[in-house]
């Protein structure tokens, strides 16, 4: 059995590394593969991975370029105009359902703070919504970017935009914060600082950064995007039918 991840730039992910380690522990005969495309070749070369896999992940930049060449796709896919998981011809978002999980038994009473307004900014939106919560800050470097994503949830949600340079006054009595974008990855720090109001932290990023650090100083909980991978990990195994919860419990990360 072929998987794949669908990528550009190359890049050695996670999924690559963790799903191969899981396939020799489950004792099956499967590769998973990092499948780079240059985004030029994308729409010639895309259809005969299609063919060829039998599960795939896709990231940035083909997230929603690959729409068309799907027979279908859940609602939650087209409602994020975002897939991360291939089976069968049929699109998937299970980014969403990785956030929904990894949050889900966490104190989430009180003000909610987004940081981002990018891809991994709506589909946390998405599983904030999911999750019944109906109010939330978004501030993003961007503010126009902000505001398209407000507009997309309209209807689900009130979500209520300031500029950025409201971030550390707005952060003073913010309950939880949410850092969906990627700084802190290479040591940058975001310009705030993390108040006594804050019960939790979450930091898309899969590695220690400034954020999680400060979080763990003044004895704030914290969850790293690796929560967000291994729960979206789950989903994409139980689409492709060969989830073994013993098994997969065992991988390190
Ligand atoms: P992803 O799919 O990972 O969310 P994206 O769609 O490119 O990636 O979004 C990146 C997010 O991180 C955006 O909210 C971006 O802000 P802008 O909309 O202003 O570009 C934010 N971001 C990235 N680098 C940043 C930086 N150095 N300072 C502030 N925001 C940053």
């Amino acid at each position: 059995m072929r998987f794949g991840i669908i990528q550009y730039p190359a890049k050695l992910s996670l999924s690559e590394k963790i799903f191969n380690e899981y396939f020799k522990e489950i004792n099956i005969n499967a590769i998973y593969e990092g499948i780079n495309i240059n985004p030029e070749d994308f729409d010639l070369k895309i259809k005969n991975i299609l063919d060829n896999y039998f599960g795939l992940n896709i990231t940035v930049p083909f997230k929603e370029r690959v729409f068309k060449y799907l027979s279908a796709a859940t609602d939650s896919a087209i409602f994020l105009s975002a897939i991360n998981t291939i089976h069968k011809g049929i699109g998937y978002n299970t980014d969403w359902i990785g956030f929904y999980n990894s949050i889900k038994n966490e104190d989430l009473n009180g003000k909610i703070m987004v940081f981002g307004a990018g891809g991994a900014a709506r589909a946390i939106l998405y599983g904030l919504y999911k999750l019944g919560i109906d109010k939330v800050v978004l501030i993003n470097r961007t503010y126009d970017r902000a505001i398209k994503l407000k507009n997309l949830f309209d209807k689900k949600m009130d979500i209520k935009v300031l500029d950025f340079d409201k971030l550390n006054e707005e952060i003073k009595d913010t309950n939880v914060f949410i850092n969906t974008t990627s700084i802190g990855m290479f040591g940058e720090k975001i310009p705030l600082r993390l108040s006594n109001n804050i019960n939790l932290v979450y930091d898309v990023v899969y590695y220690a950064t400034p954020l999680q650090n400060e979080a763990k100083e003044k004895g704030i909980k914290f969850i790293n995007g690796k929560m967000m991978w291994y729960y979206q990990a789950i989903e994409n195994l139980k689409i492709w039918n060969i989830y073994d919860e013993r098994i997969f419990n065992k991988i390190k990360l």
